[in-house]
């Protein structure tokens, strides 16, 4: 019985930014549980990469090359799925962008490209796709918020302004599409090793040794460490958990942190 709460054999899942980093760690999850991939990318290489990567993976996954924050791109592309996979039953809106700038000197063409990124894109993206699911009765929505959706810090408060308003878009969406049998859902990584946060483990930046010290785990994030969450998530073992947002953090929000060198 347990197996099969996990088990997402012969669903469609769309994961945006799924060519690399945790979108690609979460997408090679769902599809070990055995859903079928639509990888979503806005790089014609990068794209190309990812797919042969899942395919050496033994995952059967597909390319869709758009930018989440062109709503007609975003129509037609899932129109696309739709044709060539099925019914999108599994929707993981992780595509995102920060730019670490203090905001008194960001200039706010910036700042409006990261909050339709992170915060408008997601709602894009999920409002074509939660037609089918309303009509169907069943979803299962998952947004990527941040430890900056409860947090902010130095230099991210455009992306923290993003990941803050994510949260509150998920719980949005599940007050208005729980009703539906549709459960929308956050997860919210903690530090972990990827592109985006490679500046701050470079050689001499103090955040590398803060971060460390304010997880209760001791280290950073590895991108495997998403899976279960996002298996969890996308399978028949949430079925009654709606707006909610799972920090995968080590621990991080839980603890006021210690004295350094204690
Ligand atoms: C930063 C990091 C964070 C992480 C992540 C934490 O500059 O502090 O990039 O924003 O990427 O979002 O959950």
């Amino acid at each position: 019985m347990s197996i099969q709460l996990f088990d997402l054999s012969g669903k469609v899942a769309l994961i945006t930014g799924g060519t690399h980093g945790l979108g690609m760690a979460m997408a090679s999850g769902l599809g070990k549980a055995g859903a079928r991939l639509a990888i979503n990318g806005h790089s014609p290489g990068r794209l190309e990469q990812a797919i042969s990567t899942y395919r050496q993976m033994g995952l059967e996954a597909r390319p869709f090359l758009f930018d989440v924050r062109d709503e007609r791109a975003v129509a037609e592309n899932i129109s696309k799925i739709e044709l060539e996979l099925g019914p999108v039953d599994i929707l993981i809106n992780n595509a995102a962008i920060t730019k670490r700038v203090p905001l008194a000197e960001m200039e706010t063409a910036d700042f409006e490209n990261i909050v339709r990124t992170d915060l408008t894109a997601p709602f894009i993206v999920a409002r074509h796709v939660v037609r089918g699911m309303i009509v169907r009765r069943r979803g299962k929505i998952i947004n990527v918020c941040s430890m900056m959706s409860e947090l902010g810090r130095d230099t991210v408060g455009a992306y923290a302004s993003a990941k803050g308003g994510l949260r509150m878009l998920t719980r949005s969406m599940a007050t208005e599409w729980a009703r539906y049998n549709i459960q929308v859902n956050g997860i919210g990584p903690g530090y972990f090793a990827t592109e985006q946060t490679a500046p701050l483990l470079e050689a001499g930046n103090p955040m590398n040794e803060f971060i460390v010290s304010r997880t209760p785990a001791g280290r950073w994030g590895h991108p495997d460490d998403l899976q279960g969450a996002a298996i969890f998530l996308a399978s028949r073992a949430s079925d009654f958990v709606n707006g909610h947002i799972l920090y995968v953090d080590g621990g991080m929000l839980a603890t006021l942190g210690r004295p350094v060198n204690s």
